[in-house]
């Protein structure tokens, strides 16, 4: 068996993700979140519920002893503070795996003129998004960092990928294809160590999210 255990769980992305890791029958999820009656229903077999704030270290460790993936799907102006208290639990109790979402933009790596319209609507989360990644960046971990944009939920699971140093594209990311990237990454944990992706939505190039425009 194989222990997952997600950060943030009640999100509206974990709710992408939860489904398709239960696909997996070989996984055995944790689900770590604030207010655990939101998603007690789900409790069972494969699922067990850990109620806390990420903000505590000793209900930290409690979530995460024992697990081989860690995914945080968590947001908030204490990101960067939250995830760095993550990686030290990680480094702590031994346990390599990360993935974590960040955010598109934190490098001022859009194309223009997207990325002045994003850094206008979004810019005062750039800095704990990036100070996540740097957390992580910076660990022993063996990580996978995602920058979305713009966040949908339209059913599609396509995406495309760009490396950190790369110029973005498109100006918008699928919650679902999100859930996809992480349940295809926990079903073979070897893909994209050490990578820090910008993950969006094909053909969604242009000045602003479609909504938007
Ligand atoms: N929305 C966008 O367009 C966009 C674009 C780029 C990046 N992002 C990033 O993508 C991520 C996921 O987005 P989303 O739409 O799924 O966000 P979301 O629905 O707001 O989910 C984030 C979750 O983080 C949890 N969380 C925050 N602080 C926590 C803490 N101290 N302890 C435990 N859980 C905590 C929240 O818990 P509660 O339910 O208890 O509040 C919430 O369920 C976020 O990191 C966001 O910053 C979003």
């Amino acid at each position: 068996m194989k222990n997952v255990v997600l950060l943030g769980a009640n999100g509206h992305t974990s709710r992408e993700i939860i489904p398709r890791l239960l696909e997996q029958k070989d996984v055995r999820l944790r689900l770590f979140l604030r207010q655990a009656e939101r998603l007690r229903h789900l409790a069972g077999n494969h699922v067990d519920i850990i109620e806390g704030d990420a903000r505590c270290p000793e209900l930290l460790r409690e979530a995460i002893q024992g697990q081989d993936v860690v995914i945080s799907t968590m947001g908030g102006m204490d990101l960067g503070d939250k995830i760095g208290l993550v990686v030290h639990v990680m480094e702590d109790l031994g346990v390599p795996r990360i993935i974590a979402m960040s955010a598109g933009g934190i490098y001022d790596e859009l194309p223009e003129p997207f990325n002045a319209w994003d850094k206008e609507m979004t810019g005062y989360t750039r800095p704990t998004n990036l100070q996540a990644a740097e957390e992580i960046e910076k660990s022993s971990l063996k990580y996978t960092i995602l920058r979305p944009v713009w966040l949908s939920d339209k059913a599609s699971e396509e995406f495309e990928l760009t490396r950190k140093g790369e110029h973005y594209k498109g100006t918008e990311t699928s919650r679902s294809s999100i859930g996809r990237f992480i349940a295809d990454v926990v079903r073979n944990p070897d893909l994209h160590i050490g990578e820090n992706l910008g993950i969006s939505l094909p053909s969604t190039d242009g000045d602003k999210p479609a909504a938007y425009r």
